[in-house]
């Protein structure tokens, strides 16, 4: 594994005029102060062997906001969504430059512990992955272990983070049944739920409803709405009536013969009503992706 995080963009990244905290650090606070700062990626490349994946990719998340991440596929969506929590690195032959700091603190900085990283910041999948010989509620605290966190009721934690993921009223009478019991739908807000038992900051979702029925993915936008006003979420989808409907803020990729870049981000009204790019216009127009 050839990992390395390459010095001479940090100087540029550190540029970066619209950093978070600077922007808190005027009193603007994007997201509630218990909330902290929120993520913020500056510079970020990400490589696969030699092939250069993502290019210079600035963007804020403010804290108790949801960012949906648009693009067509290829683009480097997943590939940004992974360098988010440290996931990328464990791809063979992948390397990445740049910052990405967690309330103001590099995830990246030498010497931090990965594992306490992915705590903080959660991911959720595209193909719900639940351990389907677990039961529903061995599923939920299966993180805790890892998380080390001393919880005095773990019957009040499995409750809570069931009914915060939206799946308590469908499971609270067969909490010993297997994950794999559950439908498509139900698999993914358990694995919501599990994302949620170990109290990330963060919650990042590449494609979660991609899989989905209409009704179970209307169900998770609907959590998703109310988690955020607890965390902060970034969202990868290629649905842009999802993106309107969930988003607060939408960031468009595009891989233009080169590696993946970001284009465009504003507030999810502006990117649908008046991008300022041409290419925003073109793909949420439906012209091309
Ligand atoms: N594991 C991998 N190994 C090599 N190349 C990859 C890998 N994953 C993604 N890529 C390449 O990186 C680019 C971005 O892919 P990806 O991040 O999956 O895009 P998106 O999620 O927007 O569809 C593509 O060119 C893709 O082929
Ligand atoms: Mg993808």
């Amino acid at each position: 594994m050839s990992f390395q995080s390459k010095n001479d963009n940090k100087e540029k990244a550190m540029a970066t005029p619209s950093s978070l905290a600077s922007v808190a650090a005027n009193g603007r606070k994007p997201g509630t102060s218990t909330l902290g700062i929120g993520l913020e990626a500056r510079g970020v490349h990400a490589w696969f062997g030699k092939h250069h994946a993502l290019a210079n990719v600035s963007l804020d998340f403010p804290a108790g906001t949801v960012t949906a991440l648009i693009g067509p596929s290829g683009c480097g969506k997943s590939t940004f969504i992974r360098t988010l929590n440290r996931m990328h690195e464990f791809i063979p032959g992948a390397a990445m430059a740049g910052k990405v700091l967690l309330d103001g603190k590099d995830i990246y900085e030498p010497g931090t512990d990965v594992t306490k990283i992915r705590l903080k910041i959660g991911m959720v999948f595209q193909k719900p992955n639940p351990f389907p010989s677990m039961t529903i509620g061995e599923n939920v605290l299966s993180g805790l272990k890892l998380a080390q966190l001393k919880n005095a009721n773990k019957d009040d934690l499995m409750e809570e983070c069931l009914v915060r993921a939206g799946l308590w009223n469908e499971v609270k009478d067969r909490l010993n049944a297997h994950g794999g019991s559950l439908s498509g739908g139900q698999q993914q807000r358990l694995c919501i739920a599990r994302a949620l038992a170990v109290n990330p900051q963060v919650l990042l979702m590449d494609e979660p409803c991609s899989a989905l029925d209409p009704g179970s993915t209307l169900r998770i936008e609907e959590t998703i709405k109310e988690l955020s006003e607890t965390m902060t979420i970034v969202i990868v989808t290629h649905n842009m009536q999802q993106a309107a409907r969930v988003s607060d803020f939408t960031a468009f990729f595009l891989a233009d013969g080169g590696p993946g870049e970001m284009i465009e981000t504003a507030a999810t009204s502006q990117i649908f009503s008046q991008p300022r790019d041409k290419r925003t216009e073109n793909y949420v127009t439906g012209r091309f992706g």
